[in-house]
């Protein structure tokens, strides 16, 4: 296992022991949380009790060839702890999310879950939120004058940088719920909150990779070890 792996697997571990019999859990997307999912799968073999819901189809289809009974948000409301991964983590605990597209069905989890925590290695950690390009979710239709529009409300905010429709095996890239994905490489995000608020407004976007107030902790691993930012429990 490379460096970075063995770190997300250490973060997933630390999570894993938040993780008690009778729990609800989201379950998040991305090569982090594959280790928390491949973890909580060796707990249901050995019996533990739980349900989980997905944050993608490859998250369910993961958990799923793992036999961890899975629900949806329709039937279970509201969740316990949802654990997922994150593209940047600033010390005020705001991620960008969606660098691998499941932003939307990752935020109405977080939202649904009485308490989130990331799990990330030490690369994820940024004094300034930015350096990774921010995902927004975007519809197809009309999708070049959101992209216009969401140009002039960052460029308001003095955020300019290339906005790319994110392409994937020379398409296209369509997320599970059947929307684009625009990353937008502002650089530095010196004010997150007011960028969220300019964005909530946009006719067009979707949701956009900005987690702010959702997270109550994270697990980081690194070199260093691993340390937690925010209250684990
Ligand atoms: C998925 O859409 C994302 O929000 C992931 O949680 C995020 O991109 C982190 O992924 P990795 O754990 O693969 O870095």
């Amino acid at each position: 296992m490379s460096d970075s792996e063995t770190y997300k697997r250490q973060a997933a571990e630390r999570a894993i022991a938040l993780v008690r019999p009778g729990m609800r859990l989201g379950l998040g997307t991305g090569s982090t949380a594959r280790h928390f999912v491949d973890l909580v799968g060796a707990e249901v073999r050995k019996g533990l009790d739980i349900v989980g819901v997905p944050t993608s189809e490859a998250t369910a289809r993961q958990a799923g060839a793992l036999g961890i009974p899975l629900s949806t948000l329709d039937e279970t409301l509201e969740l316990d702890l949802t654990v997922d991964g994150a593209d940047e983590i600033d010390g005020a605990l705001r991620l960008i999310k969606g660098g691998g597209g499941a932003l939307l069905r990752e935020k109405i989890v977080a939202a649904s879950s009485r308490r989130m925590v990331v799990i990330a290695d030490a690369s994820k950690r940024v004094a300034r939120l930015g350096r990774f390009p921010l995902p927004i979710e975007v519809v197809p239709f009309g999708a070049a004058t959101t992209i216009r529009r969401v140009e002039r409300a960052t460029a308001a905010l003095g955020l300019a940088g290339p906005l790319t429709l994110r392409r994937q095996g020379g398409k296209l890239f369509v997320s599970d719920g059947g929307h684009y994905i625009l990353d937008c490489a502002f650089g530095a995000i010196a004010d997150p909150q007011a960028l969220a608020q300019a964005l909530a407004f946009i006719p067009g976007i979707v949701d956009y990779g900005l987690f702010i107030g959702m997270a109550s902790a994270a697990i980081v691993a690194g070199p260093a070890g691993v340390e937690s930012l925010g209250a684990l429990d």
